[in-house]
């Protein structure tokens, strides 16, 4: 026998030498005329397919030539690349065709989903029972329509014997020939924008997050609008746990690949965080880009993040993120080849990948640390102003009321047009940005707009977004911005509370902001439950209330800091111009014993002026 120098595909390690040349033989076993399949190959397939319990899959050419043989495991077999021609009137000029072992030859949703993807002469399947090609089912798309299962073909049951009747070539020309009259005005499969179809579980109640499924999910479509991506679906799967390979189920997850198809979907977005190893799974069975809620939300930052600090922590978080998941990062569409098909970079690639990535992310973190550095000697240098955070839901209202009160006060620096807001941009917020307003009385604060907090919001963002949290924890007042007209509103003043305890600040002076009181049906008030901060009803964008919050503002801080005496000895005149800098200074008297200094001192400052104040 001649020595075959053909490439075999797929898993082949382990497998006997003679079933490899078995197998390398199909490359020999051209297939005449314009029948789909020879009996002798499907034979030889059915065989090996029988023996190893896998799957195996050869392309065919329109000459009939076997361009490509690959080996499987069970249910799946990993293709040789393939560049589908995305032509919009002809198809690719090569047909796959593959053994499902041990069952039937109806085609999966996974076929379907190569068949569209790839847009193949022809995907056929062959039932291998008892080691013999039992019924085989050839299914058809026509090229550049907006797919649609309406216009696909299956051909089947056929035997083998019946292989003969069948004029495969005739079918496809057929095909293409309607493709060409159907006109110029076909659209193209590509499109620019992406088709998203987002899914979520709904786990029994107590294995759920703090939001219904349902409100998890709109959630998700708004954040998935907010990136800029187009929902085209969104579906739910009940079940008592996620499943460790595919997060959804595996049969849910074959359903989907085809809703997706007819939906000409090409982002899959889950509810969830996933591992790498279901986000791979999952690209392969569904033949789509999979995405989880934290890529999502990441994508968001990444577009809004504007200053040098914002953009550095974003690439951070996103890293990061990648790292663990490098392995489920697929999108090349040589990797969907019917999910039947994967090719993931070599381990030596994946290496490279990881240490480049870890390279720069220690790059971004020394370049944080000289950030924040910087920040913190202009922070401390300025003086003992203090500071308010606005912290909040998503969407809540926080930049519209930090506007409204820079405004109120006349800032100078109130400078950006409330118009360019846009409606719901969620997360429009990345940077953290001060401004300093005056309150009635006199005292003049900072004002901190802070990233909008979101349930489910993954721990790496915490640590991540530490520049805008930063100004939470340093905040001498918190104001929470709640959404008063969103029904939920409870709930995420919940997610906000959790987020402040994280951050160490559950304690700190707080008014909660109750926003879009404008929305509320007239006369409909709210009755929040005491929790021990004051509330005060506004509408950010209608401007109202804010004179009663300026007041409550100013009422809180002052009971934060109080007007102090301070003595200080000729020997630590130093301490004065460390006054200068860091506290508001009223008067200061030079008698003989010490400086007499007149000081509002906030209360966390106190303590380090604690030995001027007890000396007389
Ligand atoms: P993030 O950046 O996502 O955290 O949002 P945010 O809390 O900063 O919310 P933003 O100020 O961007 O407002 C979100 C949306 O709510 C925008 O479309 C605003 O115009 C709208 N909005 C804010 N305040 C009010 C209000 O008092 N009444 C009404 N009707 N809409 C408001």
């Amino acid at each position: 026998m001649r020595e075959i120098k053909q490439e075999l595909y797929g898993e082949t390690s382990g497998v006997k030498e003679e079933v490899l040349k078995e197998l390398e033989s199909c490359y020999l076993l051209e297939v005449e005329g314009t029948s789909l399949i020879s009996e002798e190959l499907a034979r030889k397939m059915a065989w090996v397919s029988e023996l190893l319990g896998r799957e195996v899959a050869v392309y065919i050419n329109r000459r009939g030539k076997v361009v490509a043989v690959a080996l499987g495991d069970h249910n799946k077999v990993v293709l040789p690349h393939f560049e589908g021609r995305r032509k919009t009137k002809r198809l690719a000029g090569v047909r796959l065709v593959h053994t499902h072992p041990g069952g039937s030859g109806m085609l999966s949703g996974v076929d379907w989903a190569a068949l569209a993807a790839l847009q193949f002469d022809c995907i056929a399947a062959i039932g291998v029972q008892d080691g013999k090609a039992n019924d085989i089912y050839a299914g058809f798309c026509p090229p550049g329509r907006e797919f649609s299962a309406e216009a696909c073909l299956i051909k089947g049951p056929l035997r083998l014997a019946d292989l003969e009747q069948f004029n495969l070539l005739e079918t496809i020309e057929a095909i293409e020939k309607q493709a060409r009259s159907a006109g110029a005005a076909q659209p193209a499969v590509i499109e620019a924008a992406e088709r998203v179809v987002v899914v979520a579980l709904a786990l029994p109640p107590e294995k759920n997050g703090e939001l219904p499924p349902e409100e998890s999910l709109a959630e998700l479509v708004q954040l998935v609008k907010a990136a800029g991506a187009t929902v085209v679906g969104s579906f739910m799967q009940k079940k008592s746990r996620i499943d460790g390979t595919y997060f959804i189920g595996k049969g849910f997850a074959g359903q989907l690949s085809l809703q997706l198809q007819e939906l000409r979907a090409n982002v899959l977005v889950v509810d969830h965080e996933l591992t790498g190893t279901q986000m791979r799974n999952l690209e392969q069975l569904t033949g789509v880009r999979v995405l989880d809620r934290t890529a999502v939300i990441l994508d968001i930052f990444a577009q809004r993040a504007q200053t040098r600090e914002g953009k550095l922590q974003v690439e951070l978080a996103q890293l990061r993120y990648r790292l663990p998941r490098l392995m489920g990062q697929g999108g090349a569409l040589s990797r969907l080849a019917g999910g039947i098909g994967t090719r993931g970079p070599g381990e030596t690639k994946l290496e490279t990948d990881r240490r480049h990535i870890r390279r720069r992310i220690k790059e971004i973190e020394e370049q944080l640390v000289e950030v924040e550095r910087r920040r913190y000697v202009q922070r401390h240098g300025r003086k003992d102003i203090p500071a308010v955070a606005l912290v909040g839901y998503t969407n809540a209202g926080k930049s519209t009321l930090r506007f409204r009160l820079l405004q109120s006060v006349g800032s100078q620096e109130a400078n950006w047009e409330l118009e360019d807001r846009g409606t719901d941009r969620l997360f429009a917020t990345l940077d953290p940005t001060l401004r300093g307003i005056t309150l009635p009385g006199g005292q003049e604060v900072l004002v901190a707009d802070t990233v909008g907090f979101i349930h489910k919001l993954p721990h790496q963002f915490v640590s991540a977004f530490r520049a805008t949290l930063e100004e939470v924890q340093e905040a001498d007042l918190l104001l929470h911005v709640i959404d008063a007209s969103n029904p939920r509103w409870e709930e995420q003043k919940k997610t906000v509370e959790e987020v402040l305890a994280e951050l160490g600040v559950a304690e700190r002076p707080r008014i909660n902001v109750l926003n879009k009181i404008d929305l509320l049906a007239s006369g409909a008030s709210l009755l929040p439950l005491p929790d021990g901060n004051p509330w005060v009803s506004i509408s950010a964008a209608q401007g109202t209330g804010l004179e009663q919050l300026l007041l409550e503002m100013a009422n809180l801080l002052q009971q934060d800091s109080r007007q102090v005496q301070l003595f200080i000895p000729y020997p630590q005149a130093g301490v004065l111009n460390e006054l200068y800098k860091t506290v508001q200074v009223i008067s200061v008297n030079y008698r003989e014993d010490a400086i007499v200094v007149d000081a509002v001192v906030s209360n966390d400052k106190i303590g380090r002026y604690q030995p001027y104040l007890d000396i007389n």
